[in-house]
């Protein structure tokens, strides 16, 4: 699932100051770090927004991942049948409603509850290992689908 995962531009940048400190340029680090900032907050968003879409990716890759193909680097994971996240973005019109709302729509209640939700009663069992969010994790997760459908559409 994690094959051909590129390295974050922050582990790049946290090499590279490394090597720059190592050979004593100071000036070189903080042009990296200039560069690293504008790499990870692009021309739209903003350093924060892209904090959270940042956070919605790994949520993403930790809860999603296993069914959902959610980024255009790791197209061969996911379950087949289900919608990639790039498709569901390009499909409908609708996507963002969707993603806000993704865990009462089905399949997801059957394994999605949220930290502080009663337990599953015994009868009703999660269909796989359950995925318990905090509600902030929706706002990171649609943060991410929104970063997402900006690169590409
Ligand atoms: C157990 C597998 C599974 C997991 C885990 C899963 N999904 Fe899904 N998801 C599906 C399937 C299957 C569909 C297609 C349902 C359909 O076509 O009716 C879907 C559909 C969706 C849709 C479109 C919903 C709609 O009604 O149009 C969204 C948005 C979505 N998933 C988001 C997520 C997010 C975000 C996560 C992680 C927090 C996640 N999914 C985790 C299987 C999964």
């Amino acid at each position: 699932m994690r094959q051909g995962k590129r390295p974050r531009t922050s582990q790049l940048y946290l090499t590279f100051r490394r090597r720059a400190l190592a050979s004593g340029s100071g000036r070189l680090a903080s042009g990296l770090a200039l560069l690293a900032t504008l790499a990870l907050t692009g021309p739209t968003a903003t350093a924060e927004e892209s904090a959270l879409a940042q956070r919605g990716k790994e949520l993403s890759r930790q809860h999603c991942a296993r069914c959902h193909v959610i980024s255009p680097d790791n197209r061969m994971g996911g379950i087949a049948s289900t919608p990639s996240f790039m498709i569901l973005i390009k499909a409908l019109d609708d996507w963002q409603d969707r993603f806000q709302t993704f865990h009462v729509r089905r399949p997801h209640p059957a394994h999605v509850r949220f930290v502080g939700d009663a337990a599953r009663a015994p009868d009703h069992p999660a269909t796989i290992t359950e995925v318990i969010l905090v509600h902030d994790d929706i706002a990171a997760i649609v943060a991410y689908a929104e970063q997402l459908a900006r690169e590409i559409k």
